[in-house]
């Protein structure tokens, strides 16, 4: 698109079921950020849109665990997760919450109009069923083994390991997570978006169109959906927890969350228009704007095929323009965990570093996952602050403001006669806001990043090799001209890095008196700050972060992952089951009489038990606890009366029962004394 007439750009809407980290800051809202502040700069028409996303399997199951309702849930997060993205600057020009009334009644227009449309196949299927707990398993209320890669904890919905969208009864051996129960299979009925009859409308929208202009863990994503062939994708879902279904015979349905969830950023914009007295439409059907999705990797198909076709079978909307999506970020060389707390929570970030928000919105922007997974480290935040932020930009910057104070009265000294290389210095700056600029378009936001320190660097090595403060005696006039141009440098440094470091911009352009006619435009147009302007005192911008400091991250990192370690063992406790419900276990002594490593895989050894004078084969994921030879002769606890399954074509008739401890290890549950196989425990 040439240039549009404004710009539409959504954030992905945080689930309201846990606290921010750097890596939701690093992935998506960052460079949303810098993104919007840019345009904004630029003097562009834009609406920056998210929200809370509270619906779904998710916040249902936190609920459920915590003995809360969801809105207790959703109220909690919502409060912490508004505060933490103002407290960084992240500047929405609305932030919503999908539980509000006016998104519940633009997703079910959208359901009812598609519905109008006869897009949906409504279709009777068998879905998987709690018997305990009397209710239908969706997305993550089952966990089993991933189809596609093997992954043993592959959730109803995804794959977190391959990425993998599925549906609960494609899973392998699937577990209720309500009970540890094996599910059944049960007839419900539900709306299905045939995204099979959609494969050549993507494929000439994205694979075709696109193909130059999306980054390419984007298009690879899509073009892999593709390639495997597209199939429909039930949006409702037997839930209690959701937006009801707006048809008659719907009972006890919801809207799928995902199919909700992104019609979130529509409803967004309508609850910002309604208050600016705008009108939402043409910010999502006008096909001059440019719609723009930042979102993390594990949101690619539901943005770029889910959510297009629901927009596109609607019919009365336009289609994202980009959807730069970002890799993960990880936490000192392990993935970052919300179950085992190996996170930096921005909450307690804050607790820590307060008014540091730039320098963590600095290191994320400068490492952000932009082609591939990265890495967060604390010395990596400690050397950038204190060698980048401090030395070259916070340097710089103090060295221009204090030595106008001191030879001038903080007054601009007149440019005088530039000499070429002052000539040549203006013209370089005038060149950086451009760059950054492109950068920021094509979405390349660590490059843009690296410019701005550039421009910083810039400044210091013309100050550093023209040396004022050595000729200030005997050529007086020269000096005027060298701080002029330095002056000139840290103007162009006060606009260009606002999008990024938003807090440190505003406080230099107070320190330099920068008014509003200074802006993108006008810093590329060489010589700014006139003759006579009158500067302020200088102030810190940023301060050295000590080695003790970082320690102290290093370690509180470990103590709280170790400590979650620990309640995850102690805890949480279950709910109560009846003295019915325990005598149904059938728990034996069974003696191992053969092993082996099932073939192909790692984890899995095929046992044969003998259990009064019975023989039964079980599978059991110990190979990496046990060697085969080590268990023979064992006497062990065996659960025999659970249902068959079979695992990797061996048909297990049983179970084995083993404790697990903090690394992982696996160790038999075993009689004091040796005693006859078969014999029962209760
Ligand atoms: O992955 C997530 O955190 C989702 N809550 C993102 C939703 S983005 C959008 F579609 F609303
Ligand atoms: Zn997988």
């Amino acid at each position: 698109m040439k240039q549009p007439k404004r710009y539409t750009v959504t954030a992905a809407l945080p689930y309201t079921n846990g606290p921010l980290h750097i890596g939701h800051l690093a992935g998506v809202y960052v460079p949303a950020d810098i993104y919007t502040r840019y345009l904004r700069l630029k003097g562009k028409e834009v609406a920056f849109i998210c929200g809370s996303d509270e619906h779904g399997v998710a916040i249902a199951i936190k609920a459920k665990k915590e003995r809360k309702t969801p809105q207790e849930v959703i109220d909690h997060y919502d409060t912490l997760i508004r505060n933490s993205f103002q407290t960084f600057g992240i500047a929405f020009d609305n932030y919503s919450r999908t539980s509000l009334k006016v998104h519940h009644e633009t997703a079910q227009e959208i359901f009812k109009t598609l519905l109008g449309k006869d897009v949906f196949i409504k279709k009777n299927s068998v879905q998987l069923y709690d018997e305990s707990a009397q209710q239908f398993l969706a997305d993550r209320f089952v966990t089993g083994t991933c189809p596609v890669c093997g992954h043993p904890e592959a959730y109803g919905d995804q794959c977190e390991k391959c990425g993998s969208a599925l549906s609960p009864t494609e899973l392998k051996n699937p577990i209720s997570t309500l009970s540890g129960s094996q599910p059944v299979l049960k007839k419900t009925i539900h709306w299905y978006l045939p995204l099979n009859q959609y494969e050549e409308f993507i494929k000439e929208w994205i694979l075709e169109g696109h193909q130059n202009d999306w980054k390419p863990n984007v298009y690879g994503q899509v073009k892999s959906w593709v390639d495997n062939g597209l199939s429909a994708r039930a949006v409702t879902r037997d839930l209690e927890w959701g937006i009801p279904v707006p048809v008659e015979d719907a009972a006890g349905k919801v809207l799928y969350v995902w199919f909700d969830a992104p019609i979130g950023y529509i409803s967004s914009t309508k609850e910002w228009a309604a208050r600016e007295r705008k009108d939402w439409k043409p910010f999502w059907q006008d096909k001059d704007t440019q719609l723009v999705h930042f979102i993390g990797k594990d949101n690619i198909v539901f943005h770029c095929i889910i959510f297009p076709v629901v927009l596109k079978a609607h019919g009365d909307y336009i289609l994202p323009e980009n959807v730069p999506a970002n890799e993960f970020l990880n936490l000192e060389g392990q993935k970052i965990s919300t179950s085992k707390n190996w996170a930096v929570w921005l909450h307690e970030y804050l607790e820590d570093f307060p008014n540091k928000q730039d320098v963590l919105r600095y290191v994320l922007a400068a490492n952000a996952p932009e082609t591939k997974d990265n890495d967060f480290t604390w010395h990596e935040f400690q050397a950038r602050n204190n060698n980048e932020l401090v030395a070259i930009y916070g340097n710089f910057i103090n060295r221009v403001v204090v030595l106008t104070q001191k030879y001038y009265q903080g007054q601009v000294p007149p440019p005088g006669n530039f000499n070429p290389e002052d000539e040549e210095t203006i013209r370089q700056v005038s060149l950086f806001p451009d760059r950054i600029g492109q950068a920021i378009e094509r979405y390349k936001f660590r490059e843009a990043c690296n410019e701005i320190m550039q421009l910083a660097r810039f400044g210091n090595k013309y100050l550093a090799e023209a040396e004022p403060w050595k000729l200030v005696k005997e050529n007086p006039e020269r000096v005027k001209s060298i701080m002029n141009v330095a002056l000139q440098i840290a103007t162009a440094l006060a606009i260009v890095s606002e999008p990024l470091l938003p807090f440190t911009a505003k406080k230099l352009q107070k320190m330099l008196n920068l008014n509003s006619d200074f802006n993108w435009h006008t810093i590329s147009a060489s010589v700014q700050l006139p003759q006579g302007h009158q500067i302020q005192p200088a102030s810190l911008l940023f301060e050295k972060i000590e080695d003790k400091a970082i320690e102290a991250q290093r370690e509180k990192l470990n103590t709280k992952s170790q400590k979650k370690e620990t309640e995850l063992i102690t805890s949480p406790p279950k709910d109560p089951i009846s003295f019915d419900h325990f005598t149904a276990l059938d728990l034996q002594v069974a003696t191992i009489r053969t092993a082996s490593l099932v073939p192909k895989t790692k984890k899995l050894l095929q046992i044969t038990l003998e259990i009064g004078g019975k023989e039964a084969t079980v599978v059991s994921g110990i190979a990496e606890s046990y060697r085969p030879d080590e268990i023979i002769g064992k006497q062990v606890l065996y659960l025999a009366n659970l249902a068959p399954r079979k695992i990797r074509g061996v048909e297990s008739q049983g179970m084995l029962l083993l404790a697990e401890d903090l690394d992982g290890k696996l160790v038999f549950v075993c009689p004091e004394t040796k005693i006859n196989s078969g014999t029962k425990v209760s």
